[in-house]
């Protein structure tokens, strides 16, 4: 095991109070687990997987009324066949969409159409989550 370095940090006393009720309700022991946890996400979504292969999910909900919108995530999901996996697709209401798109590849490829698709007109909200088995996949 690497050697346990400790740190400090200077935080605005309110943002803390916040942080310490959410872990506390996600049931964290202390705020060294907490904040360990959202450094290795953190690396995990960044510079450490660029090059690396690794499994995705893009979570979006779109407008399907807005013109094109539909066909062209369509169009860039074929485009990128061989590293999407599958898409799950429900109906929320009249016209909004909710849709996860499982994927696997080279990181940086897969957070490039991600960032494609979450900036494209009529998509609400979205994230790109990165998973991993804590080894390389192929
Ligand atoms: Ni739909």
């Amino acid at each position: 095991m690497a050697e346990l370095v400790r740190t400090g940090l200077s935080l605005d006393g309110k943002l803390l109070e916040q942080f310490d009720k959410v872990i506390a309700r996600k049931g964290y022991q202390n705020r060294s687990e907490a904040v360990r946890d959202l450094i290795r996400e953190y690396l995990i979504s960044e510079e450490e997987t660029e090059n690396k292969t690794i499994a995705a999910t893009l979570t979006i909900v779109y407008d399907h009324h807005r013109p094109n919108l539909t066909e062209e995530l369509i169009r860039i999901q074929h485009d990128a066949h061989s590293q999407v996996l599958a898409a799950t697709h429900v109906h929320l209401d009249h016209s909004n969409c909710l849709e996860v798109i499982i994927m696997k590849g080279k990181a940086a490829s897969l957070k490039r159409m991600a960032d494609q698709i979450l900036s494209m007109r009529g998509v609400k909200n979205g994230k790109f989550v990165v998973t991993t088995t804590g080894k390389d996949l192929h």
